[in-house]
C-alpha cells in the first residue's frame, strides 16, 4: 500500500537525484532514501499528484531558488517515463513541477493493483508493518479498582488503551497488555471489617459485586458518624499488611468479585489483558524500591515521611508514609522496573487520565534520577475527562457515578429499538447479537473520535445516531457494503469478486475512495505514532463519506461486467478497510443491522 509505494519511489528518487545533482551532493543526507521517504507528501488535492516532493531544503543547500530545482527534478523524471523500467515498474505516470514541489502521479491500473493485491494477502494483517519487530511494549490500561463499579472515567483508560494496544501489534511489536488494578490500600481493611460485622446483612451469595458495593457505601456512611471506624479499618489493614490468614482470605475474596464482574464489561468491550499484576503484586518490591533510592542518595525525611525531593518545579515524591505505609507512587516504580527488568518492556505506555499527570512525572523522574536510563521511554497516554452535556464533569463520589454498565446496557437498549424497527423479519437471537454489537460499538467510537487528550461531552443522541460521526454510522456503510457484496455474489454462483479487475477506474469517487483505502496502512502507523486512535477512528469516517458519494453518483450492480467487476472489487476493499479499521477500536462490523 501506500507506505510501500512511499518506500519505492524514494529509492527511485534518492537514484535519480545522485545522477542529476552536482556530485557534491550525492551523500547528503537531503538525497538519502530515509529522508525523502519522510519528506515525501501526500498531497490533499488529487489533482496534485499521489505523492508530492517538496524541494525547499535542497533548494537552501544548492542556495537557489526551489522552483527551478523542482523543475529541473520534475523534466528529468518526466523523461524516464516511456523508457525507464523502474519508473515503469512503480507505475509513475507524471511528474510535474508546481512552485516548490514535485508532484509525481501514479497510473490508476498500478495504484488499484496494489491496492487489491495488499488486500487478497492480507491474511488479517492489512496494513500492518514490521517496525516494531523484536520489540516490546507493555502497556497499562484499565486497571480499575476492587470494590468499586467501573464507571465512564475507566471507560476511556479502557478503550483508548485496548485500542492502543491493537494498533501496536499491527506495527510488529509485542504487546503485553497488564491490569494494575487497585487492590491494595486502607479502604481494604476498612472493607474487611465492615465484611465481618455486616457482612451476613448482604447476599454475597448471589449479587456479590452489588454487596461488595453496597458494603462499602454502608462503611463510608457510618465511619461519616463514627470517625472511630477508621481507625479500625486502618488496624485491619496492618493485619492483612502483617499477612493475617483470615483478612488475606476476604481481600482474596473482594479481589475475585471485582475481577469476575470486571471481566463481563471487558468481555463486552473486546478488552484482553495479558496479566493482572495488581497493586499488591508488588508488596515485596517494595522495600529493594525503598533501598535502592536510599542508596542512590535520594531519599529524604520529611515530618517522618520519606520522600525523593524533585526540584522546584514539583512537589516532593512520597515514598513511605510516617506510619510506615508505601504508597501508589512506590507500587508504580517497583511496577515499572518490573517491567522492565522482568516483562522485558522496552516501551512501558501507561494510559491514565490527565488528573495523574503529576504522579506519572514523578514516578518517572524518580526512576531517572535512580539512573535507569529507560524511564524516558516509559510514557503517560493521558486522557481528559468526560462531561455531561450541561459541562458536569463526572465524579465517582457519590450520587452522580455513572456506571459503565448501565452505560453500556442503555446503549444496548437503545439500539435494540432502532434495529427491531429496521429489521423485524430477524430472530431474537440474531437482534440481540446486533443491539450489542452497535451499541457497545457506539460508545467505545464515540469516545475514540476525539482526541483523546481533550474532555469528551457524553451526548447519546451523537453516540447512537446512524448518520455522520458515529460508530453506528461506520457499521452501517460496512453493513451496506456486505449487502452488495451478497447480492453480487447471489448473481456469480457465490463468488466473490476476484480484486484483479482489467479496468482502469477512472471516475473521480472510484479514484478517491482507491487512494484513501490504499493508505490505510500510513494512517495506522500515524495513529500509533501519537498514540492516538482518533486518527485511525476519523480515517474511517473519511472511507464512509468517500464512498457514501461513490455509491450515491454511481451505478453499482447492473453495470456492464467490466464495470460492475471493478465497482464491486472496490466494494470489496472498502468492507475490508471497515471491517479491519474498526477490529482495531475493538469494534465489531455486523453484516446486517
Ligand atoms: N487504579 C488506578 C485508578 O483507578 C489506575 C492505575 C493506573 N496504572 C498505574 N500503573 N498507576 O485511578
Amino acid at each position: 500500500m501506500l507506505r510501500q509505494l512511499r518506500n519505492q519511489t524514494a529509492i527511485f528518487l534518492s537514484n535519480e537525484l545522485r545522477k542529476l545533482l552536482p556530485p557534491e551532493f550525492s551523500d547528503n543526507e537531503a538525497v538519502s532514501v530515509a529522508k525523502l521517504e519522510n519528506v515525501l507528501e501526500q498531497p490533499k488535492n488529487l489533482e496534485h499528484g499521489h505523492l508530492a516532493f517538496p524541494v525547499f531544503s535542497l533548494a537552501k543547500l544548492m542556495r537557489q531558488g526551489p522552483p527551478p530545482i523542482a523543475l529541473k527534478i520534475a523534466t528529468h523524471l518526466q523523461s524516464l517515463i516511456d523508457g525507464n523500467q523502474v519508473a515503469k515498474d512503480l507505475g509513475l505516470e507524471k511528474a510535474m513541477a508546481v512552485g516548490g514541489y514535485v508532484n509525481l502521479t501514479f497510473s490508476g491500473l498500478a495504484l488499484q493493483n496494489r491496492l487489491f493485491a495488499a488486500i487478497r494477502d492480507s491474511k488479517g494483517k492489512l496494513g500492518f508493518s514490521a517496525d516494531g519487530k523484536g520489540k516490546k511494549i507493555v502497556i497499562d490500561y484499565s486497571s480499575p479498582n476492587v470494590a468499586k463499579p467501573m464507571h465512564v472515567g475507566t471507560l476511556r483508560a479502557t478503550v483508548i488503551g485496548q485500542a492502543i494496544r491493537n494498533i501496536a501489534e499491527t506495527q510488529g511489536y509485542e504487546v503485553i497488555g497488564l491490569n494494575h488494578l487497585g487492590d491494595w490500600g486502607v479502604q481494604f481493611g476498612k472493607l474487611a471489617w465492615a465484611y465481618q460485622k455486616w457482612g451476613d446483612q448482604y447476599d454475597f451469595k448471589n449479587a456479590p459485586f452489588q454487596s461488595l458495593f453496597d458494603l462499602y457505601v454502608k462503611f463510608h456512611d457510618e465511619a461519616a458518624k463514627d470517625p472511630a471506624l477508621d481507625a479500625e479499618g486502618s488496624l485491619v489493614f496492618k493485619r492483612l499488611e502483617q499477612g493475617d490468614k483470615e483478612i488475606e482470605k476476604i481481600w482474596k475474596m473482594f479481589v475475585d468479585i471485582t475481577l469476575v464482574e470486571d471481566q463481563k464489561l471487558w468481555d463486552l468491550l473486546g478488552v484482553k489483558h495479558d496479566l493482572v499484576r495488581g497493586e499488591s503484586f508488588y508488596n515485596d518490591r517494595l522495600k529493594p524500591v525503598e533501598n535502592l533510592l536510599e542508596k542512590k542518595g535520594l531519599l529524604t525525611e520529611s515530618e517522618g515521611a520519606m520522600v525523593v525531593p524533585m526540584g522546584d518545579d514539583m512537589p516532593p515524591c512520597l515514598i513511605r508514609k510516617s506510619d510506615g505505609a508505601s504508597l501508589y507512587a512506590t507500587r508504580d516504580i517497583a511496577s515499572a522496573i518490573y517491567r522492565k527488568e522482568e516483562l522485558g518492556a522496552d516501551l512501558c505506555l501507561y494510559v491514565v487520565g490527565v488528573d495523574q499527570t503529576l504522579h506519572f512525572k514523578q514516578v518517572f523522574k524518580v526512576l531517572e534520577l535512580a539512573g535507569f536510563e529507560w524511564a524516558k521511554e516509559c510514557h503517560h497516554i493521558s486522557f481528559g475527562l468526560y462531561r455531561f452535556k450541561d459541562g458536569v464533569k463526572m465524579s465517582t463520589r457519590k450520587g452522580n457515578v455513572i456506571f459503565l454498565e448501565d452505560i453500556l446496557k442503555q446503549a444496548i437498549e437503545r439500539t435494540s429499538e432502532l434495529i427491531e424497527k429496521k429489521n423485524p423479519h430477524l430472530s431474537l437471537a440474531e437482534r440481540t447479537q446486533i443491539a450489542t454489537d452497535v451499541g457497545v460499538g457506539a460508545v467505545i467510537f464515540g469516545d475514540l473520535v476525539f482526541d483523546r487528550v481533550k474532555n469528551v461531552e457524553f451526548d447519546w443522541d451523537r453516540i447512537l445516531s446512524f448518520e455522520g460521526d458515529s460508530g453506528p454510522y461506520v457499521q452501517y456503510m460496512h453493513v451496506r457494503c456486505q449487502s452488495l457484496l451478497r447480492k453480487y455474489a447471489e448473481k456469480n454462483g457465490g463468488l466473490p469478486p476476484k480484486l484483479n479487475p482489467a479496468r482502469v477506474m477512472g471516475e473521480k469517487d472510484e479514484r478517491e475512495l482507491i487512494r484513501l483505502l490504499f493508505s490505510y496502512d500510513e494512517i495506522l502507523e500515524a495513529s500509533f505514532r501519537g498514540f492516538r486512535p482518533n486518527i485511525l477512528a476519523q480515517y474511517l469516517l473519511e472511507v464512509c463519506g468517500v464512498f457514501s458519494r461513490f455509491y450515491h453518483n454511481n451505478r453499482i450492480l447492473g453495470e456492464a461486467a467490466e464495470i460492475e467487476e471493478s465497482r464491486m472489487a472496490l466494494v470489496a476493499a472498502t468492507q475490508a478497510v471497515l471491517h479491519e479499521g474498526l477490529a482495531k477500536l475493538s469494534i465489531r462490523a455486523p453484516d446486517v443491522m
